[in-house]
């Protein structure tokens, strides 16, 4: 029989950066009471530009080594780069209930009127088998257009510290895609890194409000809530955001963000 976590155990929400929050904001509505503790890897930020073999050695790694001191009762991968290339070697190694982070292709192929389905996400994602899968079993008879819009990451950890962003970053990463052949007929788009819907008003300005956009917050919340059904919750301490890397100065920045969603305890790994 699965044993009963303690009430204090946490959930615990990983990404390279602060992407996850936009999973954070939708697991807070749904569990709003939740101990947690999040944790962005800005040491190896950004992931997207990264091999598989980097990716999958630091997040299994880091991950062991933060369910072991955390005890966490559920660890999220808030990240879909780490998630569509680690979330199988995760899950391997870790004894506890791990949800992943996979683009919104099925919700997305579920609403599309024109058939021509837009992705941004980073360069490792689009790239992956799993993403093709995703396609295969859900897109059948779509048109799926897959663009890397790496800009959009560091668009979204400087608008969360508060910093302005070029608009052209938006505008690039919309023509990545509808300059493509029958891009103009995108009606949807995923939205398959969880940096993106950060930046989502920016990005529906770019792309002239012409579509919608899907990611899988709020289903990966209800997830959550399925897998700790039942369980109780003892919010002892406030939430703890944790950042690998010396920039304690960036961290600092991110601190009214991290506030919105109850994480006021900030600590460098
Ligand atoms: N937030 C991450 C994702 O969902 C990736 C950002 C990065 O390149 O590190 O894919």
């Amino acid at each position: 029989m699965a044993q009963v976590p303690d009430a204090a155990a946490p959930l615990l929400l990983f990404d390279s950066g602060v992407g996850g929050l936009s999973v954070l904001a939708e697991i807070r509505k749904v569990l709003p009471d939740a101990p947690v503790i999040y944790v962005a890897d800005h040491a190896g930020l950004p992931y997207g530009d990264k091999s598989e073999a980097e990716i999958a050695a630091r997040v299994c790694g880091l991950l062991g080594r933060l369910a072991e001191r955390y005890q966490p009762r559920l660890v999220c991968i808030a990240c879909n780069t780490a998630s569509t290339i680690a979330l199988a070697m995760v899950r391997d190694v870790l004894e506890i209930p791990i949800v992943g982070t996979v683009p919104a292709i099925k919700p997305a192929a579920e609403i599309t009127q024109t058939g021509v389905i837009g992705l941004l996400g980073t360069a490792a994602t689009i790239r992956q088998p799993y993403v093709d899968r995703l396609e295969t079993a859900f897109a059948r008879g779509k048109v799926l257009l897959r663009h890397a819009a790496p800009g959009l990451v560091a668009a979204a950890e400087a608008k969360l510290r508060g910093q302005p962003v070029d608009p052209a970053v938006f505008a690039r990463a919309a023509a990545g895609l509808t300059a493509q052949v029958r891009g103009a007929e995108i009606d949807t788009v995923v939205l398959a890194c969880t940096h993106f819907p950060l930046v989502e008003p920016e990005l529906a300005e770019a792309f002239g409000g012409a579509v919608n956009f899907v990611h899988g917050g709020s289903g990966i919340a209800r997830r959550v809530q399925v897998l700790v059904g039942g369980q109780r919750f003892d919010r002892v301490t406030e939430g703890l955001a944790l950042f690998t890397g010396k920039d304690e100065a960036v961290a600092h920045q991110l601190a009214p963000a991290l506030a919105d969603l109850g994480l006021h305890q900030i600590a460098m790994l």
